[in-house]
């Protein structure tokens, strides 16, 4: 049965809208965790949008599943990810002014500084996937890399526009994570992630973890809103 890593950067993200103290990622992990969760992801992003050194540091401490740090490989990034040694890391793309991750690696293309930076994290003990497309070149060269782990990335499944389309970005995830399992890497998959399409994804064999969200935190403020303005009427109608 796949695991399920859940990414709280959203509730950073809503925390740094306020430049506040709250809502707080580290305690939205802890709850994760008694919820059931398998994993914690989080993304350090070199601006510091969202999640910060603190959560990092903090949630080192603090969570007891599997830590995975999703990053650039950038050398500031690589320093931090030895110092902190989550469980993993996933080599993630970052651009300046992007929304979210648009794509995965340029695997080929950056081979020989990718090269470098997983086996200096494999030899400090840190296990090492690679966000790419679902397309079979980049899966083999991750296979050549020596990754540990691909992330597939499921963005062009979960932004179908039709049932036709999704059926064949399903096929296409298939065959991806087919080939993934024949080249001895373990697989994960996210990004776009939802209470819908997450539905048919469980279908697919050797899985190893889900990363998911914005889906979560979205939905979670909404299961939530009730019961937060109910508290609040009871102290301002007291
Ligand atoms: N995987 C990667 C590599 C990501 O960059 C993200 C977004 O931070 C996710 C998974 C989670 O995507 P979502 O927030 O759409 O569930």
């Amino acid at each position: 049965m796949a695991k399920l890593s859940i990414n709280v950067d959203h509730v950073a993200t809503l925390r740094e809208a306020r430049k506040a103290k709250e809502p707080d990622p580290v305690a939205a992990a802890i709850a994760a965790e008694m919820a059931g969760a398998d994993g914690i992801t989080v993304h350090l992003r070199g601006d510091r949008r969202h999640i910060q050194d603190r959560d990092l540091k903090i949630l080192r401490g603090v969570v007891k599943t599997t830590l995975n740090l999703e990053m650039a490989a950038t050398n500031e990034m690589m320093e931090i990810a030895l110092q902190i040694k989550p469980d993993m890391v996933t080599l993630v793309p970052e651009k300046e002014g992007e929304v979210t991750t648009e794509g995965g690696l340029d695997v080929d293309g950056n081979f020989e500084k990718l090269n470098q930076v997983i086996a200096k994290l494999q030899l400090n003990g840190v296990l090492v996937s690679l966000f790419v497309n679902p397309d079979e070149e980049s899966i083999k060269t991750s296979a050549k890399l020596r990754a540990d782990y691909v992330e597939i990335n499921t963005d062009s499944y979960a932004c179908a526009r039709n049932v036709a389309e999704q059926i064949a970005q399903l096929e296409r995830l298939e065959r991806m994570a087919t080939l993934t399992h024949r080249l001895n890497l373990g697989i994960n998959m996210g990004h776009g992630l939802d209470y819908r399409n997450i539905v048919n994804l469980v279908q697919i064999q050797h899985i190893h973890e889900f990363s998911i969200g914005h889906a979560i935190v979205g939905r979670a403020v909404l299961v939530g809103f009730e019961k937060a303005v109910r508290e609040m009427l009871d102290l301002v109608k007291r």
